[in-house]
């Protein structure tokens, strides 16, 4: 689990903990009515006056609705980067989580971009902290500040505003989809923002898989399957959507799965399948340093290294 999920998760009970105390007292002897009503009376004055957006406790819009935004043609997927097919250079990590003081590596990234000649990045998720208007302001700047090409995928704290989904959508398309980059490398971005992809979007991903061959596949997500140590409560939610995706990437012969949500990093290999999970949060880490997978193409192949924050401290 990520610190910042963490303490998120126990904001959201923190807040949740008086509306439900609230209405179970209420539902008690008469004598306590005066009381329970000012439980949630308060309850409403806290929630009113927290940074987080009301209908965040109503019901986002569900896997099944943002697939059917994902394949509607009115989301543009990405164009392809413009690189050299005999040799690129990308990244991928997780959760730049921008919060309220702004702070983010994505500066110390930017200069990586510099440095190392990197083409293009990919960023699973959890792009802010809160998604709030200056947090969804500070990461666009900071996606952009590198000057080349960049995809995203969305991640839970994408949806902890009521507008979470239309904002995303509508600064990057769609939250699943495909990129071919010069004919050699095939990235496949999905949407696990809930911890679930659903039967539309299971089916979509069977045919991109089974859709050709004579490249390399890498798919990249913000939830992972596992953390290759024990079972997790971070990983994709349903057991069945697990066994079933672990199944689909093999089969298909998948070079590497890519995610983020732990702020950890963590390299496992099963069979000829790279499970990766890296971030790079502007706080601390649960586990392992901060960093981004850097993969890179050359002599028809593709080769991956762990970059760590620690070497520019
Ligand atoms: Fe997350």
């Amino acid at each position: 689990m990520d610190g910042r999920s963490r303490k998120a998760q126990n904001r959201f009970a923190c807040r949740i903990a008086p509306l439900a105390g609230g209405a179970s007292c209420y539902s008690s002897a008469s004598f306590l009515r005066p009381f329970c009503i000012s439980c949630v009376l308060s309850a409403l004055l806290l929630v009113s006056c927290t940074k987080w957006d009301v209908g965040q406790f109503f019901a986002h819009p569900s896997i099944e609705q943002r697939m059917q935004d994902n394949l509607s043609d009115e989301l543009t997927v990405p164009a392809a980067p413009e690189v050299s097919p005999d040799s690129f250079r990308f990244a991928l990590f997780g959760d730049p989580q921008i919060e309220e003081d702004l702070v983010s590596r994505l500066d110390w990234f930017g200069q990586e971009v510099a440095d190392r000649k990197i083409d293009f990045f990919g960023v699973l998720g959890d792009l802010t902290e809160d998604a709030l208007p200056a947090e969804r302001d500070a990461v666009l700047s900071g996606l952009a500040a590198p000057g080349v090409p960049y995809y995203c995928t969305l991640g839970n704290h994408e949806l902890y505003q009521a507008d979470g989904w239309e904002w995303y959508k509508t600064m990057f398309g769609p939250g699943c989809y495909a990129i071919f980059v010069a004919g050699k490398v095939k990235l496949i971005f999905l949407d696990t923002a809930d911890g679930l992809l659903g039967q539309e979007q299971f089916d979509w991903l069977e045919r991109e898989l089974a859709a050709d061959t004579g490249y390399v596949t890498i798919v990249a997500t913000h939830y992972p399957i596992y953390d290759g140590t024990q079972p997790i409560m971070w990983r994709l939610a349903g057991p069945a959507e697990r066994y079933k995706l672990l199944s689909l990437l093999e089969r298909y012969k998948v070079h590497s799965y890519v995610s983020g949500h732990i702020h950890g990093w963590r390299h496992s290999r099963l069979g000829g399948l790279n499970h990766f999970i890296c971030a790079l949060p502007p706080g601390g880490m649960d586990y392992g340093k901060p960093g981004y997978v850097l993969f890179t193409w050359a002599h028809d192949s593709l080769a991956w290294e762990h970059v760590e924050i620690d070497s520019k401290e």
